[in-house]
């Protein structure tokens, strides 16, 4: 059986969180096979948005695709990106009618080296609704949405989860691989910057983790100086919180996929140091 290998690499955090992702890429690409790259590149700028040099960097890093989060308009220059058809990046599907940007990006595997014959894969990320900053319409319905809209019968899709509570991010899990078998390949969850050990293959089919984790410094708190969140957090006062610089590693998921069945054979989590 062919697989097709994909890596889906989390929230890039800052200079170091690029520099970790183009490690991370490489040995995914090298030692894992992977066919193609992934990343959620919502804290690229200095740990907040995506700047054209920063999407730049991540493509000749190796990303065959780019995905943001609730972070996805931070830095305008996104917004040209995102409205190019040209340039695979997305922003989350769920948030108000007029917002810029494309809501998924469609990779054609044949175009990738050493790929197996496949149908089309689709990206696509949610935001979830409990405990987010920005308000989103209903993540279930906009996966529903999104999907049935998808014109080839030989389609996959990746579902991003990008959310804060585990339970979320699990039920969108659960809801596609009951609703969406044989179509949704792998749910992966974003956000918290922090990787979950629950790695799992749903029904047969859907490949599921919690969150992935963060392409970013690790010597910190969520990709942030400790002794500035700490100094936020225990006085509130005022002062940035800067991007660290420490333990840069590149964390993900590796996705094993049969193209003919759209099933997930194997997921397991990726942890890489820059060594
Ligand atoms: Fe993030
Ligand atoms: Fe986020």
């Amino acid at each position: 059986m062919a697989e097709l290998v994909v890596a889906f690499f989390g929230d890039i955090v800052g200079g170091p969180g690029r520099r970790a992702f183009a490690h991370g890429a490489q040995v995914a690409r090298e030692r894992h096979g992977a066919h193609i790259v992934i990343v959620n590149a919502e804290n690229s700028r200095h740990g907040s948005g995506l700047s054209r040099d920063g999407y730049d960097l991540i493509r000749r890093a190796g990303a065959d695709a780019l995905t943001l989060g609730d972070h996805c308009f931070r830095e305008k220059q996104a917004i040209a990106l995102l409205n190019d058809a040209a340039h695979p990046v997305s922003r989350p599907a769920n948030l108000a009618q007029g917002a810029p940007g494309k809501r998924f990006v469609r990779i054609d595997p044949a175009q990738r080296e050493g790929a197996p014959p496949s149908g089309p894969l689709y990206v696509l990320t949610v935001l979830g609704r409990l405990f987010m900053p920005i308000p989103s319409d209903d993540p279930f319905a906009a996966v529903d949405r999104e999907i049935s809209a998808i014109p080839e019968a030989n389609a996959m899709v990746i579902v991003e989860a990008h959310a804060e509570a585990s339970s979320e991010k699990q039920a969108i899990a659960w809801h596609c691989a009951q609703r969406w078998p044989k179509r949704v390949v792998a749910v992966v969850g974003t956000h918290t910057h922090v990787q979950t050990a629950d790695a799992r293959v749903l029904e047969q089919c859907v490949g599921a983790v919690t969150d992935i984790g963060m392409c970013g410094p690790h010597r910190s708190i969520i990709g942030r100086e400790v002794h500035d969140v700490l100094r936020f957090m225990t006085t509130q006062g005022p002062g940035a919180l800067e991007v660290a610089t420490e333990d840069a590693r590149a964390c993900g998921a590796l996705l094993r996929i049969d193209p003919a069945s759209r099933r997930c054979l194997h997921i397991e989590t990726l942890n890489i140091p820059v060594s």
